[in-house]
């Protein structure tokens, strides 16, 4: 088992395949990087693969591949199904932004894809353009719906921003529902990457739309994840992502893997250690060390309370949000 010094089980590894996407997000990439990551530096799915063994082998219970679009990646089945087949009890993730679902969703299900997180932050195909600064709306309506039909079971994302989806906060909501998707709105976090103008709406504002329209209660935080839950008179229970809070530390139970191999204790620090060098060598005892040394400095909670607030300045499409 990987337990940190603060005594909390680390049981979760998210595993971003790819920094690029196919979106320009507004709050996320809205310009092309200057520079990608070299494709040279980018570890092979047969590399990943041996450090997601050691993963499993200490303890790694349930693995979440994002990216940037892990769906550009090509052959992401087969990576899923190598995981899948060396321990089929793992419980299989995958965040993305569903532009290419609609041919890949039956693959991946087959593969041992079990559950997937997309985000759908407006159903107006001019809002979605506006977001993603493409015409996406179609193709992620469509990817999730196949989604569906395949049987994934899909949790939907959305970040809330005035003067752009904001008035859209009953009706994705309505749209999640409908379909037995859940939900959580995401308070969106500043960074350096994203377009200056963005302003978020904060969790207050948020209940203070949804309680005008509906009861609920609140139920807290459920498990190790960040999400603040809500459960509304029909049992339906939809979520609420606060970044800047650290309560949701005290159970973190993460880390997170980049695609060159740089393995992350926390998304809110700069500090990061390489597995690459280990695993191109077939050094697995190296690789496991490295797994261990991150997890024994893991912090206790993000720097965003305090005087010396600060955040990492890695982008959330390197790490995987
Ligand atoms: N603030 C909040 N959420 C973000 N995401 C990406 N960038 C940000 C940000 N700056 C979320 C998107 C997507 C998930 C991968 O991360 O909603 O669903
Ligand atoms: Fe791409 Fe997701 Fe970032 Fe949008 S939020 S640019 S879809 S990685």
């Amino acid at each position: 088992m990987l337990i940190d010094s603060y005594d909390r089980v680390v049981d979760y590894l998210r595993v971003s395949v790819t920094e690029r996407c196919n979106f320009r997000c507004q709050y996320c990439m809205p310009e092309k990087p200057f520079s990608w990551v070299p494709k040279e530096n980018i570890l092979s799915f047969e590399e990943l693969f041996e450090f997601m063994k050691i993963a499993i082998d200490e303890g790694v219970k349930k693995i979440r591949i994002t990216g940037g679009e892990p769906l550009l990646r090509e052959r992401l089945d087969v990576f899923i199904k190598m995981i899948y087949d060396y321990e089929p009890s793992i419980d299989l993730a995958m965040t993305t932004n569903a532009y290419l679902l609609k041919g890949t969703a039956q693959r991946l299900k087959d593969a041992g894809l079990q559950r997937i997180n997309v985000s759908i932050d407006t159903l107006k195909p001019d809002v979605a353009m506006r977001i993603a600064q493409k015409d996406v709306l179609k193709n992620v309506l469509e990817g999730v719906n196949e989604a569906l039909k395949v049987g994934l079971k899909v949790k939907v994302n959305m970040v809330p921003m005035y003067g752009m989806n904001a008035d859209e906060i009953i009706d994705v909501l309505e749209y999640s529902k409908e379909r037995g998707m859940s939900i959580r709105f995401i308070e969106y976090m500043e960074n350096q990457y994203a377009d200056k103008s963005i302003s978020g709406l904060k969790s207050e504002k948020l209940l203070e739309i949804l309680s005008a329209k509906y009861e609920f209660e609140d139920e807290g935080f459920d498990g190790s994840s960040p999400s603040h839950y809500f459960r509304m008179k029909d049992g339906y229970r939809f979520g609420i992502i606060e970044p800047y809070e650290d309560d949701f530390c005290k159970k973190c139970n993460r880390i997170r893997l980049t695609a060159e191999g740089q393995l992350i204790p926390c998304l809110y620090f700069d500090e990061a250690m390489s597995i690459a060098e280990s695993i191109k060598k077939g050094d697995i005892k190296g690789a496991a060390a490295v797994l261990k040394e991150v997890i024994r400095t893991k912090p206790e909670k993000n720097r965003w309370g305090g005087d010396d607030a600060e955040m990492s300045s890695r982008a959330f499409y390197e790490t995987g949000g």
